[in-house]
């Protein structure tokens, strides 16, 4: 089995992403997507993107490596009467039944960031977009203080050390690494761009009892309990998570969770 593709189908992500929709909606929003516009959504999970996307009259296909948040996306469109939106599975790393030139946009929120083989990702993004089209990246970035980075670098310290040769996701949050991996795929570092943006994780609950919908559904979280628990070290790893998304939490109240975390936002002229 592909340790990627693993990861991903692991515990649920559709529970972690209904805290990210309204940002993702925000971020649809500022896209300029017009009727008709072909969009390639990469690492799509169950639609966050995909699907207002599609509502502002694109056409939308939704790609992910995990078979489960494909079902659950194309449950969604179904369910809201999104013709014009479905999803697929497939890996950024290799695009093959894609087409050169396909896409006029190809949106990729922290989605295709989590591939491995990032120079193969960068050149596949390239190639299915049309030239005169767009790729928009949102990576998070690494030492970042806030959450998600967070979340990763205290996991981190409970797993053993990654395979020889792996490349972290978060080097997809380097604006150096990512001018590298798009010049090696044909697009001048001038055709780049970046951006500093936010995105809060809302939930109608105590920062708490999100973190325990991470430990039970969020491939990365639940690995990083499992090798805590071959240590010994389950109760460390939930408070130190509990203090890191009570520190975060600016909803006001303690019942209620709002978190903002920052991510570079990439744009990319092809
Ligand atoms: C943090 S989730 C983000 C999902 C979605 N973009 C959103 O904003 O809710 C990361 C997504 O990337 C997908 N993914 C990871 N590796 C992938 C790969 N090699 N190819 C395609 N999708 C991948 C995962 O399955 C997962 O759905």
């Amino acid at each position: 089995m592909n340790p990627n593709k693993a990861l991903w189908e692991k515990g649920d992500f559709t529970r972690i992403a209904t805290s990210m929709r309204e940002s993702g909606e925000a971020l649809v929003a500022t896209l300029g997507i017009t009727e008709g516009l072909e969009v390639l959504d990469l690492g799509c999970g169950d639609g966050t993107t995909a699907v207002p996307e599609a509502r502002l009259g694109a056409n939308v296909l939704g790609v992910d490596i995990a078979r489960n948040l494909v079902q659950a996306g194309n449950a969604r469109a179904q369910q809201l009467g999104l013709a014009s939106c479905r999803f697929q599975e497939g890996d950024a790393t290799d695009l093959h039944d894609l087409e050169d030139d396909r896409f006029d946009l190809v949106v990729s929120i922290f989605g295709a960031m989590f591939a491995p083989r990032p120079f193969d990702v960068a050149k596949e993004m390239v190639r299915v977009t049309r030239p005169g089209g767009r790729i928009v990246m949102g990576n998070w970035i690494p030492n970042d203080p806030t959450l998600v980075a967070q979340i990763l670098k205290i996991s981190a310290a409970y797993s053993p050390p990654p395979p020889e040769g792996f490349v972290s996701p978060m080097t997809w949050g380097v604006e150096e690494n990512v001018i590298e991996r798009f010049a090696a795929a044909g697009v001048s570092a001038d055709s780049v761009s970046f951006d500093r943006d936010t995105y809060t994780f809302d939930f109608s609950a105590p920062p708490s009892v999100l973190v325990g919908e991470f430990r039970m559904y969020y491939g990365p979280t639940i690995n990083a309990f499992d090798a805590a628990a071959a240590n010994g070290r389950e109760v460390e790893l939930q408070a130190e998570l509990e203090a890191l998304f009570e520190g975060q939490n600016a909803s006001g109240s303690e019942d209620v969770t709002s978190i903002p975390a920052t991510y570079l936002r990439v744009t990319v002229a092809v």
